[in-house]
């Protein structure tokens, strides 16, 4: 596995990879790696010649009140954990490197980011967006990994890239959860004990929604009530949103009546935790 820091010196490696037609698959991350990335990782590794994971805590995709600062980060045991997924390419990019003095330009995806977590972290979908568009630049894949843990960034990523005529495959892959339900998240290094338990409230109130509409309840609004009872119940638990949504467009619904993607978000103390699935 080879470490890369530099832009230039990714890009002459890529471009040796491209002449001799090799595949590649790309894993953007921001590090503190669980097994929720290694999933990604270890799809990536089935699918292509080359396998590229990059590291990178962008600042821009951090509100001011936001943990830039605190976000976890373990570069040591990263590259460990990338070593032994089998990767070719660690790139781990500075933000000097990446926001150059006189940087000016950004994407946007105009609607979807303005919704759900983007109602509460304004421009957060912006700078996703703008990252992610740069890595796909810098590391030219042919595949990329995303989790459906972040289904809003999903939906955004695919959008950007079939608008822009980028010819990149996005790839979705299950969410991966703790034993008990909790969805893996570099943030819940946040949780101490006692919060650490409550945060299986946002699985269990998912699976109460689940569980509505498996007997028959159509009215988003009436499921919505019964998680707001399951989160509310939780005294450590502060809702931020719980939406029910068209899976593709998001658009809001009343009923249940096609494929739809139920989403919270949730404070669990200084953790901002998010979940959902798809029905
Ligand atoms: P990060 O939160 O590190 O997540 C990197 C990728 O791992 C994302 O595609 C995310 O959806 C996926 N992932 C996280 N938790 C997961 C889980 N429990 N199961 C499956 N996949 C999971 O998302 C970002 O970084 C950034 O916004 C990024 C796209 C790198 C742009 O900065």
């Amino acid at each position: 596995m080879q470490v890369i820091e530099n832009i230039k010196d990714l890009s002459i490696i890529i471009k040796e990879f491209k002449t001799e037609k090799k595949t590649i698959g790309f894993v953007p991350t921001m590090g503190f790696l669980h097994d929720g990335h290694i999933s990604l990782i270890k799809r990536a590794r089935l699918v292509s010649d080359i396998v590229v994971v990059s590291i990178f805590v962008n600042p821009t995709q951090f509100g001011p009140k936001e943990d830039f600062n605190a976000y976890p980060r373990d570069i040591k045991r990263d590259t460990q954990l990338c070593i032994d997924a089998g990767i070719d390419i660690l790139f781990m990019p500075s933000v000097s490197g990446m926001y150059p003095e006189g940087y000016l330009t950004y994407i946007n995806v105009e609607k979807i980011t303005d919704m759900l977590c983007g109602a509460s972290r304004p421009g957060h979908f912006k700078a996703v967006a703008t990252v992610v568009a740069k890595l796909f630049n810098i590391v030219k894949p042919d595949k990329a990994f995303f989790g459906q843990k972040d289904y809003q960034q999903t939906v955004i990523i695919k959008r950007m890239a079939a608008d822009l005529n980028m010819d990149i495959d996005i790839d979705v892959l299950p969410t991966v959860r703790e034993p008990d339900g909790l969805a893996m998240s570099s943030r819940n290094s946040y949780l101490n004990e006692e919060e650490r338990k409550a945060a299986i409230c946002l699985y269990r109130s998912l699976m109460k929604a689940e569980e509505m509409i498996k007997n028959g309840e159509k009215t988003t609004s009436v499921i919505i009530s019964a998680m707001r009872e399951i989160i509310e119940s939780e005294r450590l638990a502060k809702i931020d949103y719980i939406n029910i949504r068209d899976a593709e467009t998001l658009e809001e619904i009343e009923a249940i009546d096609r494929k739809v993607v139920i989403a919270l978000a949730v404070w669990i103390g200084k953790a901002r935790l998010i979940d959902n699935i798809v029905i």
